[in-house]
């Protein structure tokens, strides 16, 4: 028999493992197990395959070719294979925000039946920031120009972002000083894949360069634009009481999953699945109600703004189904493994795709426009109704409790727990009660025990008196642990664990979804401020402990580019060119003013934290 406790930290993760060998189901971790091992040109960034002369491939110790056919020795090759992998990913944040903005130019046009303007202050704050005429103008009027303003950023018409200038000065001054400053959120994808062609770019660092404001693009771009438009449409998220892990599957109730990052779909699948008829239909198939439950990013938009409860994160997403009481998955893009459509064939389970750019074998297509969307929410949630007649209690398996815990820390609710301006978290750090606080990011990669990296990570830090803001997968695994509720202060060290219950809150603040990063960047951004300083100051720090996605990829680099120390758990695809290791990890200091580092060993992660977060109060003099 199988120890599963090697696999996943996760009770339902283990227990749900042992019920897919029983039914037969194979899962991410055995697919992963069959690619070992894995080929060591690959892991070490050493192949190329951009061009037809190629596939080529350099030979790391130095005894077969040192250049691919077109002359490109390791340290190109390298380069430009991050260099595509931050396209790839802040192409994915930029496209998603594109889809908010035009939601949202749609709704001032009132073709958006089932949306609205969610937060009219949010809109009017980020009018401001557009520098947009405001007065007299309507919600409406205003969203059209907004919408109009951020499709400009998507382009070519400027010489930089304007949502950019919500950064402190200094970093947009060392920024231009760079050439790094991101001018169009698509221009800069597109610029990259243009230098990354065979025979354009073969400056290594002129590359990893420009890979810094690929990535701001989407920092600074693309994923705030995400952020903000959907607190415009949704609400501003404020703290709120939810539940985790697949115990919020409920065994005599139709169960609905969203899934996926956008919250555009599960928004209105969000209010469907509160209709009076759709309930009496429930009812009426002997359920006792509509349970609409999030996975992954779309479920962390939800959960911030809505508490709707989380089944789990990226490593959980076929297990889900393997409980054999979901009625329907709907799913939107990026991070939706191609596997979940063969996993659903051996329940009863409906699996619904609902974007035109996200296709999935074996999922039933049912494209979301936003004129049509609440609609087409209302059948699917009707379709997933009728199927809980279909399902076989004897493969139904729920065994395990949810565990509570709070969301919704979006900067404007931690300011507002602060009673509306950062001083207090100011003077709690300079008193040293709080020594700094770390953004834990990032997903889940079966090279590390699931969860394990976000966990124990997460955990070293509190104890020593760091706050910890989480997003995305790493935020649900914080929250399955236990450490999203007030009571979690009590694994604070005794500084921390004094601020958190003075003002009520938990010492793991859950920030949002991956886009939500940019939450990170602002409140970041707001302390560099407040004191009068550029953010590689402060004592802040980013970690992915356990990050596989290009997306990730373009995070941590955007981290590093706004001076935000950030250490990875999984090694990225370098080590074949120690040039860009070497300037990833030390070169970028003197430039950018923050480095990456890689460790594996959550706790050894916490020692390399704590040592950069004490010597930035050093420096800041805070401990003199
Ligand atoms: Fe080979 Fe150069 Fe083509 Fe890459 S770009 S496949 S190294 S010839
Ligand atoms: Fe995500």
């Amino acid at each position: 028999k199988k120890d599963f406790s090697k696999l996943t930290t996760t009770k339902d993760g283990q227990l749900l493992l042992e019920k897919a060998a029983h039914d037969q189901v194979e899962t991410v971790w055995e697919r992963f197990e069959a690619q070992q091992p894995h080929c060591g040109f690959c892991e070490m960034g050493l192949s190329c395959r951009i061009c037809a002369m190629g596939p080529c491939r350099i030979d790391p110790f130095g005894e077969g070719p040192s250049r691919g056919a077109c002359g490109a020795d390791a340290d190109i090759i390298v380069a430009r294979n991050l260099g595509r992998m931050v396209a790839a990913g802040a192409a994915a944040h930029s496209d998603h925000g594109r889809d908010l903005v035009e939601v949202l130019a749609k709704v001032a046009q009132g073709k958006a039946p089932g949306y609205k303007i969610g937060s009219p202050e949010k809109l009017r704050t980020l009018a401001g920031v557009y520098g947009l005429e405001i007065e007299g103008k309507s919600d409406t009027e205003l969203a059209a120009d907004l919408a109009h303003a951020m499709e400009e950023e998507y382009g070519t018409r400027q010489e930089r972002l304007t949502m950019v200038n919500r950064a402190p000065d200094p970093r947009l001054e060392l920024w231009e000083k760079l050439g790094v400053m991101p001018r169009g959120v698509d221009r800069e994808t597109s610029e990259m894949m243009h230098r990354t062609h065979m025979g354009v770019d073969n400056d290594w660092v002129r590359l990893c360069l420009h890979g810094v404001r690929n990535a701001l693009s989407d920092g600074w771009g693309g994923s705030l634009i995400a952020t903000e438009v959907s607190d415009i449409l949704f609400g501003v998220p404020k703290p709120t009481k939810s539940q985790v892990n697949l115990g919020v599957l409920k065994e005599d109730q139709v169960n609905i999953i969203v899934h996926g990052h956008n919250p555009v779909v599960s928004e209105t699948i969000t209010l469907a699945a509160s209709d009076p008829d759709l309930l009496a239909l429930a009812e009426q198939k002997g359920a006792k109600g509509i349970n609409l439950v999030g996975l992954c990013c779309t479920g962390n938009e939800l959960l911030m703004r809505h508490g709707i409860p989380m089944a789990g994160n990226h490593l959980m997403s076929e297990l889900t189904l393997v409980t054999g009481a979901v009625e329907m998955m709907i799913v939107d893009y990026q991070c939706i493994m191609p596997s979940l459509g063969s996993v659903a064939t051996c329940y009863h389970t409906k699996m619904i795709s609902t974007s035109d750019k996200a296709g999935f074998p074996q999922m039933e297509h049912r494209e979301f426009h936003p004129e049509i969307a609440l609609d087409l929410a209302r059948e699917l949630v009707k379709e997933a109704v009728e199927n809980y007649e279909l399902r076989n209690p004897d493969k139904v398996y729920l065994p395990v409790e949810p565990v509570e815990m709070y969301g919704g820390f979006s900067v404007e609710a931690i300011l507002e727990a602060l009673g509306g301006t950062p001083t207090p978290l100011i003077e709690a750090i300079k008193a040293g009660k709080i020594r700094g606080a770390v953004g834990v990011v990032g997903c889940n990669n079966p090279k590390i025990k699931h969860d394990l990296g976000h966990v124990e990570l997460t955990k070293r830090l509190i104890e020593n008196d760091i706050l910890v803001l989480d997003t995305g997968c790493a935020a649900v695994a914080n929250a399955k642990a236990g450490l999203k509720l007030p009571e979690a202060a009590e694994l604070a060290g005794p500084g921390l664990k004094e601020i958190c219950q003075a003002l009520g809150i938990p010492p793991v603040l859950h920030v949002g979804s991956c886009v939500d990063n940019s939450r990170i960047l602002v409140l970041a951004g707001a302390l560099a401020d407040a004191l009068g300083v550029d953010i590689s100051a402060l004592p802040l720090a980013g970690a992915a402990p356990e990050w596989y996605s290009e997306k990730a990829v373009s995070i941590g680099v955007y981290f590093v580019a706004s001076g935000v120390y950030t250490v990875l758990g999984v090694m990225p695809p370098i080590t074949g060119s120690m040039n860009v290791v070497g300037l990833l990890t030390k070169g970028l200091d003197d430039v950018i003013g923050a480095t990456f580092d890689v460790e594996p060993d959550p706790d050894k992660a916490a020692l390399l934290i704590r040592a950069h977060i004490e010597k930035k109060r050093k420096e800041l003099g805070l401990d003199a």
